[in-house]
């Protein structure tokens, strides 16, 4: 799961996880995180999901990473969002009103990155990633965002021998097990979404389920 693989995955158009639509779960669930307008809200491996314009239309301002050039490029043109970008350390930092996207590696993030952030959205990023790397991914996210914040996360979980990821499998206890030294893990959806895709049941899945957590600082 490097830069090469998400590489030919975004050229080769296999971006079955991305949605046209906003994410019902975000719009459904953010509201409970009560997070202010003004705070400014961190969305990594953000690829280039519509989410972004529904949190930077709450008013916050929005952090993404994305490690694919096109992705990011994809994501200004089709939402017809004027942006500029530079180099900026190993990244090229595109910027426009209320949305900024950091192109490049989330590993070589680092706190000055995402200075200020009060909450962090996570839609499919866990599951990007195999086992060894999402125990290095939550523990890089938690090095670098502030110290109190508040997290939507959605992930799924399914039988993992029916089927390789990516998406990977995420259980509630690996979510519990990652970040409970930091943060109150509570899951607040678990939706059975096979029957609405039928791709994952010939892949013989048997079971899949959507999940969302709401993480707090303790
Ligand atoms: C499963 S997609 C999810 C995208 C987005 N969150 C969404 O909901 O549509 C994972 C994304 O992470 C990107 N990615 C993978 N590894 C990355 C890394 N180390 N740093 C930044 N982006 C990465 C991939 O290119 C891909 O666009």
């Amino acid at each position: 799961m490097d830069h090469d693989f998400w590489q030919a995955r975004w050229d080769e158009g296999r971006i079955g996880f991305h949605q046209d639509d906003v994410n019902p779960y975000l719009q459904r669930y953010w509201p409970t995180l009560h997070a202010s307008p003004g705070v400014a809200v961190f969305v990594p491996l953000c690829g280039k999901s519509r989410d972004l314009l529904w949190l930077r239309d709450q008013g916050h301002t929005v952090i993404g990473v994305e490690i694919v050039p096109r992705a990011v490029a994809a994501f200004f043109s089709e939402n017809d969002v004027a942006a500029t970008n530079r180099p900026h350390g190993s990244f090229t930092l595109w910027e426009s009103e209320g949305i900024k996207i950091f192109q490049g590696d989330f590993f070589d993030m680092t706190p000055h990155d995402v200075a200020g952030v009060g909450a962090v959205y996570d839609r499919a990023s866990l599951i990007a990633l195999p086992p060894s790397m999402r125990q290095r991914y939550a523990a890089h996210l938690r090095a670098i965002v502030p110290a109190k914040i508040k997290a939507l996360l959605v992930t799924m979980d399914y039988p993992q021998a029916e089927m390789d990821g990516p998406p990977f499998s995420v259980t509630e206890q690996e979510v519990t097990a990652l970040y409970q030294d930091y943060f109150k893990v509570e899951q607040v959806c678990s939706e059975d979404i096979l029957a609405e895709n039928p791709h994952f049941r010939e892949q013989g899945l048997s079971q899949l389920l959507e999940k969302v957590y709401v993480l707090k600082t303790r």
